[in-house]
């Protein structure tokens, strides 16, 4: 298996509406490397999300295997899921979840309190720092643009020193500068961290930034094309 960090195997997911069901994916089997920046595309409804979900232990799929760490996750309980969650994945959201009451530093320290570190606040500001926002580390989200929200979002999600970083669609609410930006910066973190990034983007000019592009369609990989 080598040093892949993803692989999927037959991933299959069907959602259950009472009586309708609905397969939004059909067999998908991926690889993904250490230290690799792939983009996922594919038209609204090609299952990217789930799929994200499926890798993020979000949500399990209805057959098939997803190995992390050469891994099998069907091996996992809640709470080592939980924690695998919470010690080695990072999630950057399409609506940057930010909580407004705290400021750009406490959103970004709040994953690092919850898993126990102790010296939080000092790599929260480095972070904002990595993210360019360290002069904005005691604003709230309401005082900041949607892009360094976004940036702040990302540096919550490396709070942890995450090996996978998955990103659904983290510049759908962005301008187009800020949208590079954001994906320059998650180029970046592939770079000098080696982190492993998955990005679900519709625009095919950020996808090409990427490494990789894969792409799904009705719920199976279609194209997958090195950039
Ligand atoms: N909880 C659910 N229950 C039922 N069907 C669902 C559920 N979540 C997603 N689906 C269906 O599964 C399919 C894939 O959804 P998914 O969210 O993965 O698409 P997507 O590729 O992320 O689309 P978009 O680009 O619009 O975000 C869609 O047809 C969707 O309607
Ligand atoms: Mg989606």
């Amino acid at each position: 298996m080598g040093n892949s960090i993803i692989i999927t195997r037959n991933l299959r997911k069907i959602y259950k509406m009472g009586k309708i069901e609905f397969s939004a994916l059909n067999g998908v089997d991926l690889e993904i490397e250490e230290g690799e920046f792939v983009a996922i595309m594919g038209s609204s409804g090609s299952g990217k999300t789930t799929l994200l979900n499926m890798i993020g232990l979000l949500d399990f799929p209805t057959s098939g295997k997803i190995f992390l760490d050469n891994t099998d996750v069907a091996t996992m309980d809640e709470q080592q899921c939980t924690s695998y969650r919470l010690k080695k994945i990072g999630f950057v959201f399409q609506f940057f979840n930010l909580l407004n009451e705290l400021t750009g530093a406490e959103n970004v320290m709040l994953p690092g309190m919850i898993k126990g570190n102790s010296n939080s606040r000092e790599k929260a500001l480095e972070l904002l720092q990595l993210v360019g926002l360290k002069e904005r580390a005691g604003h709230k989200p309401s005082e900041l643009s949607g892009g360094q929200q976004q940036r702040v979002s990302i540096a919550r999600a490396l709070i942890n020193d995450p090996r996978l970083i998955l990103a659904d669609e983290p510049t759908a609410n962005l301008d187009s500068n800020s949208a590079m930006q954001v994906v320059n910066l998650l180029r970046k973190l592939r770079n000098e961290q080696n982190q492993t990034i998955v990005m679900v983007t519709h625009e095919l000019e950020l996808g090409k930034l990427a490494d990789r592009i894969i792409w799904l369609k009705d719920g199976m990989v279609i194209k997958d094309e090195i950039n």
